[in-house]
């Protein structure tokens, strides 16, 4: 229901719907994309540690430490780095900061789907692009010379929900076309497998990548988000920061990342398991007639031959397995499956089996 006290924007919204997140226990919760391991023993240490009388004071309002621990593990400078609560904040940040020209922006029309609730809340133009038949972004089409003048172009890698990888020499094809427009590169994944375009910002100004510690860090309990870029990319996020809320990462935020950072040891080993489960998830699913689409996220996007999307959504939940099912156009026959611990990836297939057998 409406409300006349409701301003016009609000009442024209249709906002995200995240993920289901169930209250009951014993449920196999691969859904949302999480990290099935929690973070680094040395996180919950230092957030331990930073919950004391101190909590009475505002935290560092630029974030500092953080930065500088950010720019080290990535060869960058802290001006070149820009924090805040969860990648879905600084995204929102980049949309209405450098994205909002007036001029539509460019998606794919298979993607993460808030971005066209941040168009709708900014007032942003946007167009999308298909994505071929094997669900990849098609890089002709971000470069071709019959495009409008366009006011940026945002897309993940690997995408999401497809888990299909872009190259980095693709990457910077479409960065190189459009030297006086953003080109934003959602990289939530891209611990799992893709190649960072980070070392892009050396040669290009308009490249703007966000990262998660939601996913390869294990901390989307903790909420921090990320972007690399030049400079004056990044003052462009702190000025919208800094007109909306000066404190976006609280104490423990601040201490938990920046030790989430610190502990690279704990962080590629739990990557290298999730990578060696997705490789065997694969091939257990394709033997069950599923086809797979090549991942490299921490997810599966899934078909199968006989079963469809829905059904099959339905009958893992009722067996407390809980995946995602998109009732829209192209995928409404895909599952994307969360890579689970072996635990969880067996218990999946169980479920699985009792339906394709009915
Ligand atoms: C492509 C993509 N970008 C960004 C996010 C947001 O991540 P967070 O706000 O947890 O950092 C997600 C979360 O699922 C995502 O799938």
């Amino acid at each position: 229901m409406n409300s006349p006290l409701w301003s016009n924007v609000v009442t024209q919204l249709t906002p995200y719907v995240p993920g289901e997140q169930p209250a009951g226990v014993g449920l196999v919760k691969l859904n949302t994309n999480e990290n099935p391991y929690g973070p680094s023993p040395k996180v919950v240490a230092a957030i331990a540690s930073a919950l004391d009388d101190s909590l009475r004071l505002y935290p560092d309002p630029t974030a500092s430490k953080l930065r500088e621990t950010i720019a080290t593990y990535y060869q960058l400078t802290p001006e070149q780095v820009f924090v805040g609560n969860g990648s879905d904040e600084v995204l929102a940040f980049v949309f209405q900061g450098l994205l909002a020209h007036g001029r539509p922006i460019l998606f794919p029309d298979i993607s993460y789907s808030f971005y066209p609730v941040y168009c709708q809340l900014y007032g942003i133009e946007f167009q999308t692009m298909a994505l071929d038949e094997h669900l990849n972004i098609q890089v002709a089409d971000y470069i071709s010379p019959q495009l409008p003048a366009i006011g940026g172009i945002i897309f993940p890698n690997p995408n999401a929900p497809t888990g299909r990888v872009l190259p980095l020499d693709a990457i910077e094809e479409i960065i190189k076309a459009h030297p006086n427009t953003v080109v934003v590169i959602d990289e939530a994944y891209i611990d799992f497998g893709g190649e960072t375009a980070i070392p892009l910002i050396a040669r290009y100004s308009n490249v703007l990548i966000t990262q998660s510690l939601s996913k390869s860090r294990a901390l989307a309990g903790l909420r921090v988000g990320l972007a690399l870029g030049h400079p004056l990319l990044i003052e462009a996020l702190v000025r919208i920061k800094d007109s909306f809320n000066s404190y976006p990462l609280d104490r423990l935020a601040l201490a938990g990342a920046t030790a989430a950072f610190e502990d690279q040891d704990y962080f590629l080993t739990t990557c290298a398991k999730i990578i060696r489960e997705r490789a065997l998830l694969t091939q257990a699913l394709s033997e069950r007639g599923f086809n797979v689409l090549p991942s490299g996220a921490n997810f599966l996007f899934v078909t199968h031959k006989h079963q469809s999307g829905l059904g099959l959504y339905q009958g893992l939940r009722a067996q407390n397995v809980i995946v995602r099912h998109f009732n829209k156009p192209r995928i409404n026959e895909y599952l994307r499956i969360t890579i689970g611990t072996p635990k969880e990836n067996a218990a999946l297939l169980a479920a699985l089996d009792v339906l394709l057998a009915a």
